[in-house]
């Protein structure tokens, strides 16, 4: 096993000196280039996130660890000819994001009793998918941003050309890991790729992006915005949970149970995102605030409030737990990865 995933026994009573440390790993940069950079994130009231003993940022700390190390070796090196596009890849995918997708797929292989190691290359894959979509995301074309994950963008670094090109690679690489999976009896490698393909193409995260862009400026219904959410964030979100089950040769009961934890927490996890944008600083969020209103972004605040969007992540949140039952208790880290996700503050 290249990673001990070593199940859901995780310790109950954490101190706070150590959720302070591990707070910083899970939602801060490695590198730091904002002025001041504190890595708040995580506040007291998340010590008591810790539900049925499970410790999301001691679990999100650990997977991090190892898809790091998974995401190192199936990359080519730096080194490697042309140097300036692998180190463009390598730059902007060890810039210190949160991981959550990998996590995801890790902690749905462990609820349908699989294992880390054969889920990795799915992890990989959706992990090298977000990469690229950031890096594009923050491209001047798009919303022309300077800094993620609390470095300059790609872009800043290497060029729009070679940020352009990174992308490009990072999404075929995405591929590349994912054909190197196992299958099992239930899920061919056709099934694995048509799920990856699907949530980053023209009608998921593509058509998302498409959309964002747009409605930049005009006026957009609650439905619409949703559209959008669900596409651009939410899809990938999902599909990272179901390669996590598919890689475990989840029953169908349990991937659909899956794809609908999925869809609400994804949709929760954009909602939250256009909140942070408005109530955190650059140098909690690691990229630029308040570019939303800026860029007259259609978010869930923007069309009904601060207050309404947090309930409405809310009640999403729900959704995704009553979405486990099928699992019978055997999905605390999907649970508490949900409860993390709704009240991080980065
Ligand atoms: C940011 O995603 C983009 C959205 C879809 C909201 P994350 O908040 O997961 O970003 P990283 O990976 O931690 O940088
Ligand atoms: C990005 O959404 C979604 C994708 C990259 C697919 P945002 O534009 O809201 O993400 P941030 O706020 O720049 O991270
Ligand atoms: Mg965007
Ligand atoms: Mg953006
Ligand atoms: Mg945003």
């Amino acid at each position: 096993m290249i990673c001990g995933s070593t199940s859901t026994t995780i310790q109950t009573g954490v101190l706070r000196s150590r959720v302070e440390s591990q707070k910083n790993r899970a939602c801060s940069n490695e590198v730091v280039f904002l002025t001041t950079l504190s890595v708040s994130a995580i506040s007291a009231k998340n010590i008591s996130r810790i539900t049925h003993g499970f410790d999301p940022i001691e679990f999100l700390e650990r997977s991090s660890a190892c898809v790091n190390r998974a995401l190192s070796e199936f990359l080519p090196k730096a080194q490697v000819k042309p140097r300036t596009i692998h180190k463009a890849m390598r730059y902007s995918l060890f810039a210190g994001g949160k991981r959550i997708r990998p996590a995801l797929c890790l902690a749905a292989a462990e609820a349908c009793k699989g294992t880390w190691e054969l889920a990795l290359p799915g992890a990989c894959a959706v992990e090298c998918i977000h990469t690229y979509s950031l890096i594009h995301d923050d491209l001047p074309a798009m919303d022309n941003d300077d800094f993620r994950r609390g470095k300059p963008t790609n872009h800043k670094v290497f060029g729009e050309s070679i940020a352009v090109l990174a992308g490009d690679a990072l999404l075929t690489q995405a591929f590349e890991v994912l054909a190197q999976a196992k299958t099992t009896s239930r899920y061919n490698m056709s099934m694995l790729v048509l799920e990856l393909a699907k949530v980053a193409g023209s009608q998921q995260l593509i058509a998302g992006q498409v959309s964002d862009i747009e409605n930049e400026g005009k006026k957009v219904s609650l439905s619409e915005l949703r559209f959008i959410h669900e596409r651009k964030t939410s899809a990938l979100l999902c599909g990272s949970l179901r390669l996590g089950g598919m890689s475990a040769n989840c029953s169908p009961e349990h991937l659909k149970a899956l794809s609908d934890f999925g869809h609400n927490v994804g949709l929760a996890f954009q909602v939250i995102d256009d909140i942070l944008d408005i109530t955190q600083s650059s140098e909690q969020l690691g990229k630029t605030a308040g570019k939303d209103e800026a860029s007259q972004k259609a978010t869930y605040p923007s069309i009904v409030g601060i207050n309404k969007s947090r309930q409405i992540a809310k009640k999403l949140t729900s959704k995704a737990f009553s979405a486990l039952k099928p699992f019978k208790g055997n999905a605390v880290a999907l649970e508490s990865l949900g409860d993390y996700l709704l009240n991080r503050e980065c």
